[in-house]
């Protein structure tokens, strides 16, 4: 079918998005808005510069996501419409940032590092870390924070361990996880955080060389040393790995027990049959808006009709997971937390060739979590008025800042 043969409508009008902050798991209003009234729109985002497609539907995402006419090397060097005042695309050698076969190649290189070995060691190691940390809590007596005590350090730890970073050093790594992925106003912490970081990721894969051990630190320096990545490849992949590690699965893990403790009835009947929480685990990654606005954008390659409208060749285009986790023809009653629901599968880890590469790891952290804090809490409950709990502010991931609790 040609697109001339189609009847396309004309391109919908551009409608501002300012991304504000939202409350606790209120889900965004202008894409619940968007999805109902005009699932693929066009809008302007509050920097950068002209205007993109956006994607809400859950077949469109999937699409978007997954068909090489869409290109995210494109993005590179281009000025989009963008939520953050920061450059989309700053450098190149990012996972992120590039199309097939480069990215399989890539992909391939990381993926040595998740063998069914070490995803193997990781949960006991995940339960031992989680049960200090709890024992800690413990000890500093109800009321507690639970961000402080368990959601924040133990992803950190996680991801530290797979890295290859020695146990001694955890707590210093720690130290600027959270200012790496701030926004606008904290520009200074962030990019000193970033370096700082860099630098001990340089650091790290320079010793690894020498002395190999069972961690992605090792793949990435052999992979160097052999010539399969360059060096640039190795840290930038090394940062992602350990940036999207921390934070992602703090605040994820996070929103997840905020909306168990504010659904007693889904909570009670965890308690009662704790054999459900991998199923309650899949539908909390469905129900928690894991981000603020959108990610990074794809160019069309050519033009594609998509939704009653013609996509033309080099336009941006916007997907939104969380809109798509949404979709009332994929997941009927999408307000409710419903760890019985059928059908497919949800898209917080996305789709397609940039699917999350450690999904399996977030999926464990977050069995590990949920399991381990309501055996040995069985009284656990939120030590302020659900809707007192302050969430982040300004950032792009959604979470809670502190999430008090008493037993
Ligand atoms: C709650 C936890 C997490 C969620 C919801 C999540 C979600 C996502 C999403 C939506 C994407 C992007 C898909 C796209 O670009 O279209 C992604 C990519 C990625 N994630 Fe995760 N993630 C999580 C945890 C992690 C962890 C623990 C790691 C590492 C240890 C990780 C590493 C990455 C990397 C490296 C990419 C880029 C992949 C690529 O572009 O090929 N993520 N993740």
């Amino acid at each position: 079918m040609t697109l001339e043969s189609t009847a396309a409508q004309p391109a919908p009008e551009v409608r501002f998005w300012p991304v504000d902050d939202l409350d606790r798991l209120t889900p965004d209003p202008f894409l619940d808005a968007v999805l109902r009234d005009e699932p693929v729109t066009r809008i302007r985002l509050p920097y950068g510069e002209g205007h993109a497609w956006l994607v809400t539907r859950y077949d469109d995402v999937r699409l978007v996501t997954s068909d090489p006419r869409f290109s995210r090397e494109r993005v590179v060097g281009r000025p989009v419409t963008t939520m953050a005042p920061t450059p989309v695309a700053s450098h190149t050698a990012g996972l992120q940032y590039i199309d097939p076969p480069r990215h399989t190649g890539l992909r391939r290189v990381v993926a040595r590092a998740f063998t069914a070995r070490s995803m193997e060691r990781l949960r006991p190691m995940t339960e031992r870390i989680a049960h200090q940390l709890l024992d800690a809590m413990e000890e500093s007596g109800s009321p507690a924070d639970l961000m402080e005590h368990l959601h924040t350090p133990l992803p950190i730890a996680v991801v530290c361990w797979f890295l290859g970073v020695d146990e001694g050093d955890w707590r210093a790594w720690a130290g600027h996880s959270e200012a790496l992925l701030s926004q606008a106003d904290a520009k200074e912490r962030n990019r000193s955080a970033r370096e700082t970081t860099r630098a001990r990721v340089v650091d790290l894969l320079r010793r690894r060389r020498d002395e190999p051990a069972e961690d992605l630190a090792t793949v990435l320096a052999a992979a160097a040393a052999s010539g399969e990545i360059t060096d640039d490849e190795a840290v930038s992949l090394a940062m992602a790995v350990y940036v999207s590690g921390g934070h992602a699965v703090r605040n994820n893990s996070g929103s997840m027990m905020y909306a168990l403790l504010t659904h007693p009835e889904q909570l009670d009947r965890l308690r009662r049959d704790p054999g459900l929480v991998p199923r309650a685990v899949e539908e909390l990654y469905r129900f928690v808006p894991h981000r603020n606005g959108v990610g990074i954008p794809r160019i069309a390659l050519e033009d594609v009709e998509l939704g009653g409208h013609v996509i033309k060749e080099g336009d941006v285009v916007y997907n939104a997971y969380v809109a798509a986790n949404r979709d009332p023809a994929a997941f009927p009653d999408p307000d409710a937390l419903d760890f019985d629901r059928e059908g497919p599968g949800h898209l917080a880890f996305g789709f397609g060739p940039h699917f999350c590469l450690a999904s399996l790891m977030a999926r464990m952290e977050a069995d590990v979590m949920i399991t381990t804090v309501l055996g040995r809490f069985p009284e656990l409950r939120l030590a302020v008025p659900g809707d007192r709990v302050e969430f982040q502010r300004e950032g792009l991931i959604r979470g809670p800042r502190s999430l008090p609790v008493a037993w």
